[in-house]
């Protein structure tokens, strides 16, 4: 394997268009959220345009960062190519598409253009955890991260399914059940959270040069947040009040803090000791996870001011905020150059990975960005627009920085 590209992996412009589209949607909420920050994060929960904006996060950025990066790993870390390139082509404009009508129905409140979006990017998920599903499986290598591919894009399948039943239950009231709480837990932790945690595994020891620790308590970890995750979604299902829920949720936290403990080791038995732009996020991403773990179990014993928006704000714009712009900085170059360069290496002078972008604008960025989803979330939970506004700030900051560095990078 030659780092994060192989003869299996696609066409770069198939993860390139994905994660580019992915930043151009982070730009756009976190422009919404420093224009009308005040309003969209002290929002009931299920407020509409909250509801437009919170889809332009998960949907538009971390989904089609997400889907845009597994196009390339799967291929590469399982050795084995995607089942249909024209597939995973022909699924993109149908899932900008329908995440850009769901976006409108919720900011509009036009439930005819919010029921088909919805009902057309849960399709586009589903057939894409069929399609990636169907790669996993197709490969010889039995790897750990096969699980952690498998088990989050089962929980992306329920999430889907139970977004496009939340959708129907919001224009005609059935299913006469609230799905809300499983959605979310479906999608941060069963979803984001476990596929995070089992890439970091595989590329967080590769870019900090730390090989021969192995893959740490991967395995286990694994087993924890999933089992964890399904458990808690039952419980909550269920109904069940008392604490099951709280203990539920502590399976999760135990597979957080063996994470933490296996990147802790990774990072320090590094051999570059110099942290680039791209390994601090992510390092910083891991102390949000931290915060999000105890924050969500102290949010499922209902001892948590601010509760589950707090927990939501942490996760999405700290933990995977950090996590996706650290290792977007990691990948996109190597990409690039790989396709452009890899070829000439040796033969001629070819640029380093740090010179095909400004890597002092990304120190600032990385310094920048982690406030974001402190600033957002304490904003929220004490009502100060003034914290708020400065969090959308720090974040349009960290991510407009990404953006210039990658056209940057597509020009080097
Ligand atoms: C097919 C894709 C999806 C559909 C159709 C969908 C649909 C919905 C609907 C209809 C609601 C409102 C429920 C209510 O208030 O009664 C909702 C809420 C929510 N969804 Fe999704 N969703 C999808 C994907 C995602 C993803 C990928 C994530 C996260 C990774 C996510 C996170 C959330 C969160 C956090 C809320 C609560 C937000 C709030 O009330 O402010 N959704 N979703």
């Amino acid at each position: 394997m030659q780092g994060v590209a192989t003869q299996h992996a696609p066409a770069i412009a198939l993860p390139l268009l994905h994660i580019l589209t992915g930043v151009a949607a982070a730009l756009l909420a976190g422009t919404a959220l420093f224009v009308d920050g005040p309003a969209l994060l002290r929002h009931p929960f299920g407020d509409f345009r909250a509801l437009a904006v919170t889809h332009l996060l998960t949907l538009g950025w971390l989904a089609l960062t997400a889907i845009g990066a597994s196009y390339q790993l799967v291929p590469v870390v399982l050795e084995v190519p995607l089942r249909s390139t024209a597939l995973a082509w022909a699924s993109y404009p149908l899932l900008v598409a329908g995440t850009g009508a769901m976006v409108a129905g919720f900011w509009l409140a036009r439930p005819a253009l919010l029921l088909p979006g919805a009902w057309a990017t849960a399709t586009v998920l589903l057939v894409y955890v069929g399609h990636l599903a169907g790669t996993v499986l197709g490969s010889p290598r039995r790897l750990v991260y096969r699980r952690y591919f498998l088990g989050s894009l089962a929980y992306l399948a329920a999430l889907a399914v139970l977004g496009g039943l939340l959708a129907a239950s919001l224009r005609w009231g059935w299913p006469p059940v609230d799905l809300l709480p499983l959605h979310v837990v479906a999608a941060l932790l069963g979803w984001a959270t476990l596929l995070a945690m089992g890439v970091a595994y595989k590329l967080v020891p590769m870019f900090a040069l730390s090989h021969g620790r192995g893959e740490g308590a991967a395995a286990t970890v694994f087993a924890l947040a999933a089992g964890g995750s399904g458990l808690l979604l039952a419980t909550l299902a269920l109904g069940r009040p008392g604490p099951l829920p709280t203990v539920a949720a502590a399976l999760p936290a135990a597979a957080v803090a063996l994470f933490l403990r296996d990147q802790w080791l990774f990072f320090r038995s590094r051999r570059r000791p110099w942290l680039d732009p791209g390994l601090r996020l992510s390092a910083t991403a891991f102390v949000y996870l931290g915060l999000v773990a105890g924050a969500g179990w102290l949010a499922t014993a209902r001892g948590l001011p601010g509760g589950a928006e707090t927990v939501v704000l942490l996760a999405l714009t700290g933990w995977l905020g950090c996590l996706l712009a650290g290792q977007t900085y990691k990948i996109v170059p190597f990409l690039v150059w790989y396709g452009r360069y890899a070829s000439r290496a040796g033969r001629a002078r070819v640029p380093l990975l740090r010179e095909m972008y400004e890597e002092r604008l990304a120190g600032v960025a990385a310094s920048v960005l982690p406030a974001a989803g402190l600033l957002l979330a304490c904003g929220a939970a004490l009502g100060s627009a003034v914290l708020e506004r400065t969090g959308a700030l720090a974040w349009l900051i960290g991510y407009g920085i990404l953006a210039v560095n990658l056209v940057q990078v597509l020009r080097a």
